[in-house]
């Protein structure tokens, strides 16, 4: 595949450039991967020096230790071009500004009712033509704007052309889900319903929406990780295997899984809003928007009928973690249990994906002493310290971009099943629930799976408090 000669970045002065886009550029320099110029587009009046310093100020904040030449090149490789994303000019400055190149990949880190316009600017002044174009998720808010979307995005562009980015997508934690099921002989054989008995993904946030209302407050936690990251989480733990790791075999296998998810009903989901949220910057009052969504789904095909599969995620809980645990089925008959002893724990497979990356595999083992009893052990892997440090997400989403690699972004027909699958409880949410922040969310997500969620992250079974603000 032929690389971009030329990385474009609109929304430059927002918060995902902030956050995470300078920083991974600033790692590709660092690496010598990036070899292109990165021109900046934004709306607001910024002059080139305020813009370098707040993406040397970003990237400072971001590294515990930066090297000042790859600094300063990554600086002087980068350019501001501001002018208003409805308005020609702008659309016109910077062609004249991309006229030495011919391959333009061009992100758009801008809010999605954006996108539209901004492809139109940039057809209308030649841009389109070999461009990949980049844009960030949500890809819609429901399946009727996300066809919407699509429609205007392919009247300019075609499917090859658009990079849909869902930054799961770029964590090697998540890749590892394939790798652990199809390159251990071990895993595969007892990965379906005649062994597993739930699998629980959880996305579990210790913060609040950190100054970004006026997005948020439109979108809740549902549009806003539930279609995406968790769905991607969900497909590749559940997908069966491609014919080989090309983006086509791969997207094909996810879009099989998830036409498989049986339409949900309202009785299981459950949605939860943080107390004081509607006090936030940017939040409409009386808001119905969830801060906290949790699910239970069954994936009616041959592999996974009748296993159920819970999904959650809030913001404001009490610990940050993305974890995804499948519990397997006891052993017919339970023999090391002494008389009044607690039965034995099942087998469980826990991959960290958010921090401390690695897997955890419970087993039973024997307790000390003359009695046949179990005790449960874990084989702990800690990515970072087994295999080394692993590439941040944008870092491996912009280098794929650039390189014009599809396997790491996600394929319309994927999107909209995942929209499919939502739509009902979107258009009739279920009643929203208040819960205090530092817990696991209101009590009805905690009861959502019998015998209770298994506990996630360190110090979670000390927090297994239940949160409802309302009682
Ligand atoms: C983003 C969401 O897509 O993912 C945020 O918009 C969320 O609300 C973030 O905090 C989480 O990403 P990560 O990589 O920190 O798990």
């Amino acid at each position: 595949m032929v690389r971009a000669d030329v990385l474009v970045l609109f929304g430059a002065t927002g918060d995902l450039a902030k956050k995470k886009l300078f920083p991974a550029l600033y790692e590709m320099e660092e690496e010598d991967e990036l070899q292109i110029p990165v021109f900046c587009v934004a709306s607001s009046k910024w002059t080139q020096e305020e813009f370098k310093n707040r993406a040397e100020s970003s990237i400072r904040d971001r590294k515990s230790e930066v090297k000042e030449p790859v600094l300063r090149s990554l600086l002087d490789e980068m350019q501001l071009v501001v002018g208003d994303y409805k308005d020609i000019k702008t659309f016109e400055a910077l062609r004249d500004a991309l006229a030495a190149f011919s391959l333009p990949v061009i992100y758009l880190a801008i809010a999605p009712d954006m996108f539209a316009d901004v492809t139109q600017g940039l057809h209308a002044v030649g841009l389109t033509k070999k461009a990949r174009v980049v844009v960030e998720k949500p890809f819609g808010r429901d399946l009727a704007s996300a066809i919407t979307l699509d429609n205007e995005l392919k009247s300019i562009l075609s499917e090859d052309q658009i990079y849909r980015i869902d930054h799961y997508l770029g964590k090697e934690s998540v890749e590892d889900l394939l790798v652990f099921r199809f390159a251990n002989t071990l895993f595969e054989p007892v990965w379906n319903r005649n062994y597993v008995s739930n699998i629980q993904i959880t996305m579990s946030e210790d913060f609040g929406i950190d100054g970004r209302g006026k997005f948020y407050d439109g979108v809740g936690a549902t549009r806003d990780v539930l279609q995406n990251h968790l769905l991607q989480v969900l497909s590749m733990l559940t997908m069966e295997p491609p014919i080989d790791m090309s983006s086509q075999a791969m997207q094909d296998e996810k879009i099989k899984v998830l036409s498989a998810v049986r339409d949900l009903d309202g009785d299981s989901v459950i949605r939860g809003q943080y107390v004081g949220y509607l006090e936030e910057a940017g939040v409409a009052d009386h808001s119905d928007t969830e801060t906290f969504v949790a699910m239970r789904i069954f994936i009616d095909n041959w592999r996974w009928a009748g296993v159920p599969i819970y999904l959650r995620t809030g913001k404001k809980m009490a610990e940050s973690t993305m974890e995804a645990v499948v519990e397997f089925k006891q052993p017919p008959r339970l023999l090391f249990k002494a008389p009044g002893s607690k039965k034995p724990e099942p087998n469980i497979v826990r991959f960290r994906m958010g921090k401390r990356d690695g897997v955890d595999l419970s087993l039973q083992a024997k307790s000390p002493g003359s009695a046949l009893v179990t005790n449960t052990v874990d084989l702990t892997v800690e990515f970072a310290a087994a295999l080394g440090e692993r590439k941040e997400a944008y870092e491996r989403l912009l280098d794929a971009a650039i390189c014009g690699d599809h396997f790491r972004f996600t394929r319309i027909d994927a999107v909209l099943q995942s929209w499919r699958l939502l739509d009902e409880i979107l258009k009739k949410p279920s009643k929203l629930i208040p819960y205090f922040e530092n817990t696991w969310g209101p009590d009805e997500g905690l009861e959502l799976v019998p015998g209770g969620w298994n506990a996630v992250g360190s110090e979670a079974e000390n927090k297994m408090n239940l949160g409802n603000a309302s009682k």
